[in-house]
């Protein structure tokens, strides 16, 4: 199959979160399967022509804006790790006004540019001027959440009946919460008539949502587990699509995330001081050793290590965790015998509480900012990993954890459900521990239990982080699931 993949992000050229490592990984896994992979991603200012050897595409490209024209040029590069004979293509649109400048959706100080939804419906449209200038015309178009869900918008409403008359479309949600709600003024930009503003769903409470017209326009929706998927049908998780997304039928699913096996694994990281399996555990030690290093914390290598990475919102159970008055992490380090890192960047409000709470407290350290050599370093050098989520499309970061060895503390919600096996005391079975209600008192006593049996059970413990380590979470499976997703809507479309 020709697919193509349309992102406003994928590793290594434009990351905020998991979208970036699913993106990438899955365009890996299926071009290994033998399929035409190509990537289009906006030409962001980050993204160093010089250094990435990326090549112009003979001539400037023109993209339908509203009643006018924006022009832009196309760059092109090779993604990493692909296959050396067939590489995996990737399509970069240059276009200064839109995407020279710092940050890819914001900036601290803006961060939602005002003309986000402008960017993006310039991108989405530039995804079909890019296939008629290579005269490529993929299979499946397949989009990722709100900056691209106008592709599958201008598949249904005007381009199928050109070129693209075979070519299917699928939108993948990795995230609910972030669906591009702008002002309906900024519909003149995709150039469609006002009927299809309320035809294909834009409308929402007179604004323009960008996910919602995506959502009603896919061939097929999916989302990134099987339980969020179900989730997001309850008012509860819905973010007020939840009664679309269940007319959506069996067109909408829950295909669960894998892993990039290259990257994250113990058994050949390269970020990490030695590298380990379930066969010979001593690099873990030396990663605690050194982590315990690089924050600043004494040496001691039978004081259990709590990791804690992640984007700093409310998504992730912050308010919970680190807010001033009611968090629970003060609490967790001035009453057990633990240490406590954080790496993460985010809301102003707890990248200060972070720092506040490192002054007060000799175990917690953080780090604001991001890094992913120390990332790595965090997952393989803690006993736990803590994802308090308030909620999880899929969460990458407790996958990570579990292959390395270092014990998950989850609520249980989303795909974190779907990954994670609670700990029973009295049989040693599981794989983590888990909450179900996002409180400061369930977090709080859910590190307390897990802190007990570090102390109290330690072979149950060293089992169980055997028993994460040998998880199969490799792309392949979710990669076939994919495959059958495309050939499903192909029928569909095509008969
Ligand atoms: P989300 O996509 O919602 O942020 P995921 O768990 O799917 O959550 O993916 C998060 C990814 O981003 C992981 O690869 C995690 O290691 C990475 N990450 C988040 N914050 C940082 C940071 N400050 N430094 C390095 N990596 C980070
Ligand atoms: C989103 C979700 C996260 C998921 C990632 C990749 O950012 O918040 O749960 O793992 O996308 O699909």
């Amino acid at each position: 199959m020709n697919i193509l993949m349309t992102t406003s992000e994928a590793v290594p050229y434009a990351k905020t979160g998991g979208l970036a490592d699913v993106v990438s990984a899955l365009s890996l896994a299926l071009a290994k399967q033998g399929h035409d992979v190509r990537l289009i991603i906006p030409r962001y200012y980050g993204i160093n022509k010089a250094v990435l050897k990326l090549k112009p595409l003979k001539g400037p490209m023109g993209i339908p804006m509203g009643g006018g024209e924006e022009w832009c040029e196309v760059y092109t590069g090779n993604l990493p790790g692909g296959p050396s004979k067939n590489p995996i293509k990737v399509y970069f649109l240059d276009h200064e006004r839109f995407f020279g400048r710092d940050g890819i959706y914001g900036v601290p100080s803006e961060p939602d540019f005002l003309d986000n939804p402008r960017r993006f419906t310039f991108f989405s449209r530039g995804v079909f001027q890019l296939c008629r200038k290579i005269d490529w015309y993929p299979d499946i178009l397949h989009a990722h959440d709100w900056p691209t869900a106008l592709v599958p918008v201008f598949l249904k409403y005007g381009e199928r009946r050109n070129e693209f008359a075979k070519t299917v479309s699928i939108l993948t949600i990795h995230n609910l919460g972030y669906q591009g709600i702008y002002g309906r003024d900024n519909f003149y930009a995709t150039g469609l008539g006002w009927d299809t503003f309320y035809s294909a769903g834009f409308e929402d409470w007179n604004m323009m949502n960008m996910l919602k017209a995506g959502i009603n326009s896919a061939d097929m929706v999916n989302t990134v587990s099987p339980n969020y998927a179900e989730e997001t049908k309850t008012s509860a998780y819905g973010f007020r699509l939840d009664g679309i997304l269940k007319s959506r039928g069996t067109d909408y699913r829950g295909i669960l995330n894998g892993i990039d096996a290259d990257i994250w694994n113990p058994k050949k990281d390269t970020f990490i001081p030695a590298v380990y399996s379930t066969k010979d555990m001593s690099g873990k030690a030396k990663a605690k050793e050194l982590l315990q290093k690089e924050f600043g914390l004494p040496p001691s290598p039978d004081t259990p290590i709590i990791g804690f990475i992640s984007r700093l919102t409310n998504q992730k159970g912050v308010g919970e965790l680190f807010g001033p008055a009611y968090g629970s992490a003060y609490m967790i380090c001035r009453d057990m015998n633990l240490q406590f890192v954080v790496l993460g960047t985010g809301d102003a409000w707890c990248e200060n509480e972070i720092r506040s709470l490192e002054s007060k407290l000799s175990n917690f350290k953080g780090k604001i900012g991001y890094s992913d050599k120390l990332s790595h370093l965090i997952e393989a050098g803690s006993d736990f990993f803590l994802m308090p989520s308030r909620y999880e499309p899929c969460g990458l970061s407790q996958m990570y954890s579990l292959v390395y060895g270092t014990i998950p503390i989850v609520r249980n919600t989303g795909g974190l459900t779907d990954t994670v096996e609670n700990y029973n005391q009295d049989t040693g079975t599981g794989t983590g521990f888990m909450f179900d209600d996002l409180t400061p008192e369930a977090i709080y006593n859910t590190v307390g239990w897990a802190i007990w049996a570090y102390y109290n059970r330690r072979p149950q413990i060293e089992a169980m982080r055997l028993k994460g380590m040998k998880k199969d979470f490799s792309w392949d499976k979710s990669a076939g699931e994919y495959l059958k997703l495309y050939e499903e809507a192909g029928k569909k479309v095509r008969g």
